[in-house]
């Protein structure tokens, strides 16, 4: 077990180079399996829930390594359609295997998975999109069997714009005969970046990011080496620091484009924020101002990936804001340690009510789940005093290197065993 130890009040200056998107890269890492060929992929980052994504292809019989910040996939010894409850349990992303494994081999068996304990998370979507492509499907004992001689492809209607299932229905139709439509589809940058991804490797996917995707499937399926995007969400965490802390930063390798919803309530909040090209600049040099209300939407609305570092910043801006969770049933498990800090925030329901107070004071707190552990650093960060923020394994999910680009920006800030 390790733990942060904080001092805060340092203002944030200077440039943090943004990791590769956690959200593109497991998706892809799925995706490896469909190819006997090799895929590499460039610059992944080191957070565990990747390293957890490559001991599950490996246990499938793939063979990954890491080479530098690369990762290289060889799928080609790969021989078995089973995750491990064990395994499954520790990401959401292992349900993205059900798509390709049905794809490869005909045959899928995955445990109920597991991840950020931020909701029900059910999975009925991406069953019912594999179903209309001809997989038959059964639940019993806490796994999810497919079985398909031939994926057919077919329309599908997501009930929700569902990320995964979006991408668990593209890994599937890739491989399907004839043409799949997928309406009311995920729009996020992420699945954008699949599709480049897949079509690099021979496939032929259209419409990604406009809401219908349509798949022509294909017969070969080839290697590829790959540059995902950059992490939209670890930058939006770093603008949202300076915003708290006050100073100037400059996200690097970033598209404002992919966050535009939050750098325009970080405008709000008093910001002066430049983004051009993939460099995002953020500068706060006054007081921060309220903003009346943030809600969660799918893409293009605020992501609820953003949620938590966002309503931290808001317990310390002057004025009230209601803050509303539209995607998960219980994303504000973080509140109660704000409290810890002096905040003043009630939730009921999807909603959290917050009054601004002049600052948050030092605190141990404990980090429950990957984005609220970031959120209760942020307000370590721009505390006064001393904190300690414990089980950050949460956070090293999806944040690599955290402490080290965090003390480049000038922040107080070290990684202690427990
Ligand atoms: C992906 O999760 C991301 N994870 C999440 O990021 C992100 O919060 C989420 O998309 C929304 O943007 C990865 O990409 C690995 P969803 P996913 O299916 O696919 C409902 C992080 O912090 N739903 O888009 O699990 C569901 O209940 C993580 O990086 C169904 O009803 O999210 C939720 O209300 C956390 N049935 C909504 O859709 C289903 O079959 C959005 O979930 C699937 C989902």
């Amino acid at each position: 077990m390790e733990k942060y130890i904080i001092n805060g009040g340092n203002k944030l200056y200077g440039g943090v180079k943004i990791q590769t998107a956690k959200n593109s890269v497991l998706p892809i890492l799925a995706a490896a399996v469909l190819t006997d060929e090799k895929v590499r992929i460039l610059n992944a980052p080191h957070i565990t829930d990747v390293k957890n994504m490559v001991k599950i292809l490996n246990c499938l019989g793939c063979k990954s390594v890491y080479e530098g910040d690369d990762i290289i996939i060889d799928s080609s010894s790969a021989d078995c359609f089973e995750i491990p409850r064990a395994l499954a349990h520790e990401l959401r992303s292992s349900v993205f295997l059900l798509g390709p494994l049905t794809a490869r081999f005909g045959k899928a068996k995955i445990a109920y998975p597991g991840g950020c304990d931020i909701g029900l998370r059910p999975v009925d979507l991406h069953l019912s999109g594999l179903k209309r492509l001809g997989v038959k499907i059964r639940e019993n004992n806490g796994y999810i069997e497919c079985e398909c001689d031939k994926l057919v492809g077919n329309e599908i209607m997501l009930d929700c714009p569902s990320v995964g299932a979006t991408e668990n229905i593209m890994l599937a139709a890739v491989k399907a005969e004839g043409e799949t439509v997928i309406k009311n589809a995920a729009r996020e940058p992420e699945i954008e970046d699949l599709q480049k991804f897949l079509n690099c490797a021979g496939c032929k996917v259209r419409g990604a990011g406009s809401g219908t995707i349509v798949v022509e499937g294909v017969k070969k399926i080839s290697g590829v080496t790959f540059q995902p995007m950059a992490d939209r969400i670890e930058a939006g965490t770093f603008l949202i620091a300076a915003a708290m802390c006050g100073g100037e930063i400059t996200a690097l390798g970033a598209s404002g484009e992919n966050i535009s919803s939050l750098l325009h309530k970080l405008r709000e909040n008093g910001c002066k924020i430049y983004a051009k090209n993939d460099k995002i600049i953020l500068k706060r040099e006054g007081g921060l101002v309220s903003v009346k209300s943030i809600e969660t939407q799918p893409y293009p609305g605020f992501p609820t990936d953003l949620q938590a570092q966002m309503t931290a910043l808001c317990c310390i801006c002057r004025g009230q804001s209601i803050v509303t969770e539209n995607l998960f049933e219980t994303r504000f498990k973080y509140a109660p340690e704000l409290r810890k800090m002096g905040a003043d925030i009630t939730v009921v329901d999807r909603n959290a009510f917050v009054r601004g107070c002049e600052k948050f004071n030092g605190a141990t707190i404990v980090a429950c789940d990957l984005r609220g552990g970031a959120a209760l650093v942020l307000a370590a960060l721009a505390a006064e005093g001393k904190s300690e923020v414990l089980d950050i394994s949460h956070i090293d999910r999806g944040y690599g290197m955290f402490e080290y680009k965090l003390r480049a920006l000038g922040a107080d800030i070290v990684r202690v065993a427990v």
